[in-house]
């Protein structure tokens, strides 16, 4: 009788080759490798293939995910200008829901009826993996090794590699956890782990030290078309290029570093370097198109599903009705906004040094100080005294009734407090 098939996401590390092994061995289950491309650095593909191949995997599928990452992803991600915490603009997020639906998908080709990831059971991207895989096909079940096997710690997984033939790296251990895409990258634990410790040099690869940048500000121009960047410096390309191109500007520059500490959605605060950057500097630019080109109620009702947005990508809830009602709103948001914003980069700091849009709502026939202006001053007068009309009846009224108590015969208890105008002790 034929095994049981299982879809493992592969990266070509070790504790994904181990995973391989395990499942096979521990589970009896044939295994079918997916390597996803969402534009990670990496030391060929095909040389990854092969090492699954070698580990004995039925299948190993490469998977070209960029465009699709630029396209249902990342462009959604512009849209909402994503950032968790005001701060994180979700990199390893946005990705893991893409992988999760080829590994679906390739369940589906294979017959396949668990899927597998290399996630302990402390961090969010197991989260996302599963509860992407749910959403998608709630009748695959899911296996998480790592979670799950007895090799403790690190030696105890080299040990159990070496014995089956997996090849483990002959160089020390990498110091840190990196998880990498076109969006940005990701570095924590090592000495991370303590937040006293600033950053060292060695951990940053997409960016100079912004003491190191050039001494001359580099500009650059950004069109957005819908609110998707299409062009820089006049000159149009896909978003894969694009992002490509921004990240090496902007790190030239030393833009786009992050050092935070993150509250993780398994309940843990955890301290986190990034580099982001293209997306930081695309969602500054595409913020500042939105202040020109949005209507002053969409602004601000945007603001707060921003936020509601990157909680639910966040906690991996990339494929709920809630998020997808979110992402219609934005679409819908994005159709003015269109224009072209000038990007200041100069030693680790990314301004907004202009912008101009045909659907700018910002007028300067009605924003001008000179005399020829077009806003009726007069008009002013009616608007203020009707919108405070409720305010006014109201605070007549309230020294009416004040009258009335000091006048009458009952004596109610003095209570002191603070007149909330001008801050000095009053008795009511
Ligand atoms: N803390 C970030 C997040 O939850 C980054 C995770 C990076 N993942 C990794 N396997 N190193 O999105």
């Amino acid at each position: 009788m034929s095994k049981e098939k299982v879809v493992l996401a592969y990266s070509g590390g070790l504790d994904t080759s181990v995973c391989v092994k395990w499942l096979q061995e521990e589970m009896n289950l044939d295994v079918i490798a997916v390597l996803g491309n969402v534009g990670q650095e990496h030391d060929g593909l095909e040389k990854i293939k092969e090492k699954a191949l070698s580990l004995g995997v039925v299948a190993c599928e490469v998977v070209d995910m960029r465009q699709e990452f630029v396209d249902q992803y990342v462009s959604c991600a512009i849209a909402a200008n994503a950032m968790y915490e005001n701060k994180y603009p979700l990199l390893s997020a946005l990705s893991r829901p893409l992988i999760s639906a080829h590994l679906v998908q390739a369940a589906h080709k294979y017959g396949a009826t668990c899927i597998a990831h290399g996630c302990t059971g402390k961090g969010n991207d197991q989260v996302r993996f599963e509860t992407s895989i749910m959403t998608l096909d709630p009748f695959l079940k899911v296996i998480a090794p790592v979670r799950e096997w007895d090799l403790g710690m690190r030696p105890d997984e080299i040990a159990y590699a070496k014995k089956r033939g997996v090849p483990v790296p002959v160089t020390t251990e990498a110091p840190y956890s990196i998880d990498d895409n076109l969006w940005g990258r990701a570095i924590e634990a090592g000495v991370l782990e303590d937040p006293w410790n600033e950053p060292p040099a060695d951990i940053w690869t997409m960016t100079v030290d912004p003491a190191e940048a050039p001494d001359t500000p580099t500009y650059v121009e950004v069109g957005f078309e819908k609110g998707i960047p299409c062009s820089l410096d006049g000159e149009k390309m896909g978003m894969v290029e694009l992002i490509e191109k921004m990240n090496r500007i902007a790190g030239e520059n030393g833009y786009g570093r992050i050092d935070m500490i993150e509250n993780r959605y398994v309940g843990l605060k955890s301290r986190e370097c990034y580099e982001v950057p293209a997306g930081l500097a695309l969602i500054a630019a595409h913020k500042a198109l939105e202040d020109l080109c949005l209507e002053r109620d969409v602004l601000h009702a945007k603001l707060s599903l921003e936020q509601a947005w990157a909680d639910q990508v966040y906690n991996g809830r990339w494929f709920s009705p809630y998020k997808q009602a979110i992402d219609a709103f934005m679409a819908s948001a994005q159709d003015m906004v269109s224009g072209t914003i000038k990007l200041k980069f100069y030693k680790g700091s990314c301004v907004v040094a202009g912008r101009k849009s045909a659907c700018a709502l910002y007028d300067q026939n009605l924003a001008t100080y000179d005399n020829d202006d077009a806003f009726d001053q007069k008009a002013a007068k009616g608007f203020i005294d009707i919108q405070a009309l409720s305010l006014k009846t109201w605070a007549i009224k309230k020294s009416q009734v004040a009258q009335q108590q000091e006048a009458s015969s009952v004596k109610l208890d003095v209570v002191s407090g603070t007149c909330p105008a001008c801050d000095q002790a009053v008795n009511y």
